[in-house]
């Protein structure tokens, strides 16, 4: 059995100005020196990403991009690339968030589009997927996940440059949550998916779940069983909170 050490990826989303968002990073760097059972990254927004960076140096905190153009460089007014990204610090992208696929139209071939970008400047990419709440009550949430994760996961992934984030969009930013049956339904379904795609190179990908994960039920989410983390969103701008989430991590 391979090991998967927990991820647990705070996503700011467009909060935060110089002054909170260096606060909340200083208050995260200071609360990680404790040791904790998994991982720790931040996603702020990319006018942060620097300042974060330098915040959290030392801290054993990762730090990551909330999205990236698919191509390095060039006439692409507001874009930034996994190569900037890299070059400001970080060591993973977000790609594919369902606030992205739904507000801003990605498509499938997008984010895989964005995953090589991610590979191709060095990133872990943390790809995203989950059903809307009428795909689920259709019955259709494993079906609409099983067509993201093939038509976004890229061939040649490995443990060190993918984690999947699986997100159903109802739950993110809700405070509802799937049951626990069927979060380790849907992981355990990811992770046949990872395997037959990928065999053994897929064992070590991490799948996290995101959607309204606060203190209060961390510990039973991330007890699930295939869960390897978190994706935060609400809960990661507040420091005590995100190393809450953190600690209720099985060691
Ligand atoms: P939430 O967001 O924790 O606020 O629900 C999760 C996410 O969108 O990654």
């Amino acid at each position: 059995m391979v090991e998967r050490k927990p991820l647990v990826a705070g996503n700011w989303k467009m909060n935060g100005l110089r002054a909170d968002g260096l606060a909340l990073a200083r208050g995260i760097a200071e609360r990680a020196r404790q040791r904790h059972a998994c991982e720790l990254l931040v996603c702020p927004p990319a006018t942060l990403i620097a300042a974060v960076g330098d915040a959290l140096a030392g801290s054993g905190v990762a730090l990551g991009g909330q999205d990236c153009h698919a191509e390095p460089k060039g006439a692409f007014t507001g874009g930034i690339s996994a190569e900037m990204l890299q070059d400001a610090g970080c060591s993973h992208a977000i790609v594919g968030h369902s606030e992205r696929r739904h507000t801003c139209g990605e498509t499938d071939a997008d984010v895989r589009a964005k995953t090589l970008a991610a590979w191709r400047a060095g990133l872990v990419a943390i790809v995203c997927v989950g059903e809307t709440r009428l795909e689920r009550e259709a019955g259709g949430a494993l079906a609409v996940v099983a067509a993201q994760l093939a038509g976004s996961l890229p061939d040649g992934a490995s443990a060190d440059k993918l984690v999947v984030a699986y997100e159903p969009v109802w739950a993110i930013g809700t405070g509802l949550t799937p049951t626990l049956r069927d979060v380790a339904e849907m992981h355990s379904f990811i992770r046949h998916q990872l395997a037959s795609r990928y065999g053994e190179a897929g064992q070590g990908v991490r799948v996290l779940y995101g959607g309204s994960v606060k203190p209060a039920n961390a510990k039973e989410v991330l007890a699930a069983e295939n869960v390897d983390g978190a994706l935060v969103g609400g809960a990661s701008l507040v420091a005590g909170q995100f190393l809450a989430i953190a600690g209720a991590c099985r060691p």
